[in-house]
C-alpha cells in the first residue's frame, strides 16, 4: 500500500475504530514498524482510557488550543507503540481547534513508518478534518445494513474532500449468525475487506485492564483478526509464530509428558 497517514473513521458511533487504532497500531509497532496512534475523537475521547494513559497532563487538547508542541503530547504505549492521546474535559475540547491537526499531523509524521487517526464517529467538523488529511481512509464497519448506509456516507464525504477509502474493517462478525458477508460488504461500499475482525469477549476485557487485546490475549480470534490487518498494512505475509507464542494445548502437554515429547 505505502500509504502512512490512515484515517479510521465510521458514519456511526461505536462499530470499533477506537478499537482498531490501538490493536492495529500496536501490532504494527511489534512488527517493527515506527507507529503513532492519534486520538482525535476530541469531544468523546477514550483511546487513553483503554491504553492506561488517561492522565497524561498534555494532550492533543492543548497542542489544538495553542498551549503546546505535538512532540509533547506523544508519549510511550504499549509494544513500542506512541500515542498522542486525547483530553476528557470539555473544556479542552471548547478550546481545541481541529484546523490545527494538519500542521501537528505534518510535525509527526517526519521518521514515522505509520500515524494512525483515530477519528470521532458523525460528519462534524472534527470527524472531517481527520479524513481530508489523512493518505488514505479506513472504514469501520459492522455487518449491519445501518452500519453500511452510514459508511457510504463516510465514503462519499471522504471523497468530497478530495481521499479515498483504502479499505474496510469488518468488525464483531458472528459467524454464526446470517449475517452480511464480506464480499456483499464489498460490493456495497465499493472498496476491499482488509480485515474481518470476529466478535471477541477479549476486546471489552482488555479494554478493562487497559492492555491492548493484541498483547493481553495475542491468540484470541480478533487479536489474530487485527494482526493480520497490520500484516497487510505493513505488506507483509501473516505467520502467526511472528506475533506470540504458540500456546502448548492440553493434547500436547499430555504427550510431552507421557512420551517425553515425541508423540
Ligand atoms: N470485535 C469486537 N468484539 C467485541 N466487542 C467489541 C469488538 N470491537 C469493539 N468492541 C466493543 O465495542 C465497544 C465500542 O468499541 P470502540 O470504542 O472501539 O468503538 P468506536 O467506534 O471507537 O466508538 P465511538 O464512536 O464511541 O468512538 C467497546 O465496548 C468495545 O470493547
Ligand atoms: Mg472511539
Amino acid at each position: 500500500m505505502g500509504e502512512k497517514v490512515y484515517t479510521i473513521a465510521s458514519g456511526k458511533g461505536g462499530t470499533g475504530k477506537t478499537s482498531s487504532s490501538v490493536n492495529i497500531g500496536t501490532s504494527l509497532a511489534m512488527l517493527g514498524k515506527k507507529t503513532i496512534i492519534m486520538d482525535a475523537d476530541i469531544g468523546m475521547a477514550n483511546m487513553g482510557l483503554i491504553i492506561g494513559l488517561e492522565n497524561s497532563p498534555i494532550t492533543l487538547h492543548e497542542v489544538l488550543s495553542g498551549k503546546a508542541e505535538i512532540e509533547q503530547a506523544v508519549y510511550e504505549g504499549p509494544g513500542g507503540l506512541k500515542v498522542v492521546p486525547s483530553g476528557i474535559s470539555l473544556q479542552g475540547f471548547q478550546n481545541s481547534d481541529p484546523e490545527i491537526l494538519r500542521d501537528a499531523m505534518v510535525k509527526l509524521i517526519d521518521g514515522v513508518d505509520f500515524l494512525l487517526i483515530d477519528a470521532p464517529a458523525g460528519i462534524s467538523k472534527d470527524a472531517i478534518i481527520p479524513m481530508a488529511i489523512a493518505d488514505e481512509v479506513l472504514l469501520v464497519v459492522n455487518p449491519e445494513l445501518s452500519s453500511m448506509a452510514d459508511a457510504l456516507k463516510t465514503k462519499v464525504l471522504t471523497e468530497m474532500v478530495g481521499r479515498s477509502v483504502g479499505g474496510i474493517i469488518l468488525n464483531r462478525v458472528e459467524t454464526e449468525k446470517c449475517e452480511l458477508t464480506s464480499q456483499k460488504v464489498a460490493g456495497l461500499i465499493g472498496s476491499k475487506v482488509l480485515g474481518v475482525i470476529p466478535e471477541d469477549v477479549n476486546v471489552r476485557k482488555s479494554a478493562a485492564f487497559k492492555i491492548p487485546i493484541v498483547i493481553r490475549s495475542p491468540k484470541s480470534p480478533a487479536a489474530i483478526a487485527f494482526k493480520k490487518v497490520a500484516a497487510t498494512l505493513a505488506g507483509e505475509a501473516f505467520t502467526e509464530e511472528k506475533s506470540a507464542e504458540k500456546k502448548e494445548g492440553f493434547a500436547d502437554r499430555l504427550a510431552r509428558t507421557l512420551f517425553g515429547g515425541k508423540k
